[in-house]
């Protein structure tokens, strides 16, 4: 009845928080994609890890599989290339690392000695090294109570049969969630409890406390729109963020996610555009209602406009389609009929200057590949996203041409090509983290909107 929208991932690098005020909360975020940092002989088979992830998160971010209150999503390959951010909480702090998700509502942990996780067995983090919470060493842990708001969150037509209607000593606890994914799943309890930052501290946020999972060495801290995500239930008025580059995952490089709960942002330096976001228009999926969606209007590729049809543009009336914003998507991915317009555009430009490079294509994944012999003479094309309301996105080269080789670049933008005949399901169009690097992000949501500048971020 509820969104209930999880996702596996694998965050590594632990952060501490730097600066907080009373209106205003500041994170460092880092790319947690430490784990694909392996020294893979071939930079494209690190390259074609990230194709995977992306497109396995891109079928679980279309497909998502909502139950009574549990929705089903694949497994998520620990090459994964997101962003981490560390959270506090209990009595006295415990601080864990969070992989931070847009495309998701709760915030869950890996919790207690017990934590069991089966397939958790990766380069730099196997299953006994795992952070976890240890409620039995907070004075302010609770196990969250049926009649408790924050249950109502998630399990909406929820009858809490064993409390006397009138009791206010109830014991009956919210029920426990079992997420089942592609081939894991997590679980646990809910629990109340302190989330704690420098200056400020949330009591009674919900929280999941998982016992057991397969394959989910980190928590994840859910950023999407629904109820029980962390800025809905600190009553965030926006937050912000602008991702360092991908070059830096392998150090300890980190940025800033600001969340402003009043006051004056600041962050950018420069005009920042927004374009509004909309709401599926279909709420059966519930998973839908989590995502941040937004109008693309138009896409050129070297002043060439892209013709997409409109339907992948914005959802229609049977929820499919349109644009979404996913912190957790590592490269953008498209619908296979949008994916071809832009890369055979691509071909045709930048094939005019440089050959194709089909073993790097075939190793990596990705397409087209150039192989531009040392170094880029000949300009690349401009790819623009244009929104509603006039907001432009003019991507930096770097965020969709990616230049690990000396010799070949390759198109950063994938697609799933199983999906064809033209029958969209889910978001058409995910942009992913790896075309949101050097931008300002802010997702404004008292104004409902997402705002953009591109700048340096690190
Ligand atoms: C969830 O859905 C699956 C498949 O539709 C079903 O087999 C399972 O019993 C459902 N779980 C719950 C808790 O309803
Ligand atoms: C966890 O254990 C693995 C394997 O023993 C080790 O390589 C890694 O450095 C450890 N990670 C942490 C964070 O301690
Ligand atoms: C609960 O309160 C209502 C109204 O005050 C009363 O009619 C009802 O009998 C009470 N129920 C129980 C189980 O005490
Ligand atoms: C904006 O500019 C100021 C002063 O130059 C700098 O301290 C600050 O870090 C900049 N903010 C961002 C988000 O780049
Ligand atoms: C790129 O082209 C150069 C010169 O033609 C060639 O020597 C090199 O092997 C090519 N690289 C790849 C990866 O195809």
């Amino acid at each position: 009845m509820h969104r209930f929208l999880l996702f596996s991932l694998f965050s590594l690098i632990s952060l501490l928080p730097i600066v907080s005020s009373a209106h205003k909360v500041t994170l460092s975020l880092s790319p947690s994609a430490a784990s694909v940092a392996q020294p893979l002989s071939n930079p494209w088979q690190k390259l074609n890890q990230l194709v995977i992830a992306s497109l396995t998160r891109a079928h679980h971010l279309k497909h998502p599989k909502t139950n009574i209150s549990v929705t089903k999503t694949p497994l998520f390959p620990l090459s994964y290339g997101g962003y981490s951010v560390s959270l506090s909480f209990g009595t006295p702090p415990q601080t864990l690392p969070f992989v931070m998700d847009t495309a998701s509502s709760l915030v869950w942990f890996p919790c207690t000695q017990r934590y069991k996780c089966s397939s958790c067995n990766f380069p730099n983090i196997n299953s006994a090294n795992i952070s976890r919470f240890i409620p039995k060493s907070s004075s302010s842990v609770k196990i969250l109570g049926c009649k408790n708001s924050k249950c109502g969150l998630i399990y909406s037509n929820l009858e809490c049969n064993q409390c006397d209607q009138n009791s206010t000593s109830c014991t009956e606890t919210c029920p426990p969630y079992i997420i089942q994914y592609g081939s894991g799943s997590t679980g646990g309890l809910l629990l109340s409890e302190t989330l704690v930052f420098p200056e400020k501290s949330v009591d009674n946020f919900m929280v999941g406390c998982s016992l057991f999972s397969s394959r989910q060495p980190s928590g994840i801290a859910g950023f999407g729109r629904g109820p029980e995500s962390l800025p809905s239930q600190m009553g965030v008025k926006k937050f912000s963020y602008c991702l360092v580059s991908h070059r830096f995952d392998d150090t300890p490089v980190s940025s800033e996610l600001v969340l402003v709960s009043g006051g004056n942002s600041g962050g950018a330096n420069g005009t920042v555009k927004y374009t509004p976001f909309r709401k599926n228009p279909v709420a059966f999926n519930s998973a839908f209602q989590d995502y941040y969606y937004v109008t693309l209007r138009k896409m050129t590729v070297g002043g060439i406009r892209i013709k997409v049809p409109y339907k992948f543009l914005v959802p229609g009336s049977d929820g499919h389609g349109g644009t979404i914003v996913d912190s957790g998507s590592t490269f953008t991915s498209m619908d296979n009929q949008v994916f071809e317009l832009v890369a055979q555009e691509f071909e045709r430009q930048v094939g005019k200057h440089y050959p194709r490079a089909a073993d790097v294509e075939k190793q990596s994944g990705l397409r087209p590949c150039f192989n531009v012999s040392g170094e880029v003479t000949k300009t690349l094309p401009k790819l623009i996203f244009e929104f509603k309301g006039g907001a432009k996105m003019e991507l930096p080269v770097g965020d969709y041409f990616s230049f690990l080789d000396d010799s070949v670049i390759c198109m950063t933008i994938v697609t799933n090509n199983a999906i064809s005949q033209g029958i969209s399901v889910g978001p058409s169009i995910i942009l992913g983290n790896y075309q949101q690097q050097n931008f300002y992000l802010e997702y404004d949501l008292e104004k409902e909107r997402l705002g953009f500048l591109k700048q340096i971020c690190n």
